[in-house]
């Protein structure tokens, strides 16, 4: 008998090291955005603290709530009109930037696969557990189709796009709408800088509608959404020495109709002294402050493609469920 070859630990170190070098700097840079944020007026946080891994637990949590429709009705309209998709851009590699999962991606990509149209699929995300979870789905439920999961950041995908022969971009879950307006824009021109003439954009958005429906999303009764928002506090009294009590944060929700965003923040109710250890500072919070944590922004069709259609993204086909809360939205690259 052979012996086993021994794994390589060197590599095996390698990775490790890497993993705790970004550890590292994770929270050098936790620390220096958190004491800017706390440093401006109004006080913010950057909403991408927000998915730790207890974080991103909560984040799962909030998806089946019975008052957040957004992640079902875009699963639902996946799976009645991935076959219409299909048909409307032929043959392509789909590309998913920010995969996660690929929970509700299978369903785009069986409608695809019987109908011959699938070429590859990629998933793009920064997190490897997800993307694993998601290998596992997709190669279970779709042996034959060729899978590939890059761990990496939107940029390394955009530069990968044009290799793939002729590609669709897809973008889920109405994350876009989480952008500043700059970052929105500069992400528009990137998917169309990205894609050849004729290749398209899929894109989920939450839309506009009445506040009160709105605000039940992000108010759930079970409170999920309370304790997501907490948990960027707790997670700052973790990492950062913060020692924030928590039983004085109350998460706040409300929807900002002129500007079309549900607008998050934590507010204090007694006055709290907010440490970045890392730093040797110290933010005095006076009581009834808030801090901002959160815009998710609603879309209508009409804007959103007239504020695409500079880049070179034309609307092709709009694809919502019944009661127009949620879309699904087909762009094709053309010239600008
Ligand atoms: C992941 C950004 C789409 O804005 O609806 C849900 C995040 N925050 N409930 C959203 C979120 C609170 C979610 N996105």
């Amino acid at each position: 008998m052979f012996e086993q070859p021994s794994p390589d630990l060197a590599s095996v170190i390698g990775a490790i090291h890497r993993r705790q070098a970004e550890q590292d700097d994770g929270i050098a840079r936790f620390a220096r955005d958190v004491h800017a944020g706390l440093s401006s007026r109004p006080r913010v946080l950057d909403s991408k603290y927000l998915y730790d891994s207890r974080g991103s637990e909560l984040f799962e949590q909030i998806c089946v709530q019975p008052e957040y429709y957004p992640t079902r009705t875009e699963a639902a309209i996946l799976r009645k009109r991935s076959g219409e998709i299909a048909q409307q851009t032929g043959p392509v590699t789909v590309v998913e930037l920010g995969a996660g999962t690929s929970a509700k991606t299978e369903h785009l990509l069986r409608a695809y696969h019987s109908a011959d149209c699938l070429h590859g699929y990629v998933a793009v995300d920064v997190s490897d557990s997800a993307l694993r979870k998601g290998r596992e789905t997709i190669h279970a439920a779709l042996p034959e189709v060729d899978s590939h999961m890059l761990c990496a950041t939107y940029d390394a995908a955009f530069s990968a796009v044009g290799q793939l022969g002729r590609t669709m971009l897809v973008f889920l879950g109405s994350t876009i709408g989480n952008f500043p307006p700059e970052a929105m824009d500069e992400f528009f021109s990137q998917v169309a800088e990205s894609l050849g003439r004729g290749e398209f954009f899929l894109l989920g958005v939450d839309l506009h509608k009445e506040t009160t429906v709105l605000e039940a999303a992000y108010n759930d009764a079970k409170g999920v959404t309370a304790a997501f928002t907490l948990n960027l506090f707790a997670r700052m009294n973790r990492e950062l020495g913060a020692d924030i009590d928590l039983s004085a944060v109350q998460h706040r929700a409300h929807y900002n109709v002129e500007r079309r965003q549900i607008e998050i923040c934590a507010e204090f109710t007694r006055p709290q002294a907010v440490h970045v250890q890392p730093l040797g500072v110290v933010h005095g919070i006076a009581a009834g402050e808030r801090i901002w944590t959160e815009v998710s922004r609603k879309f209508t069709i009409e804007q959103l493609s007239l504020h695409v259609a500079p880049f070179g993204l034309t609307t092709r086909r709009v694809f919502s469920d019944d009661s127009d809360r949620y879309a699904l939205v087909l762009f094709e690259r053309t010239l600008p």
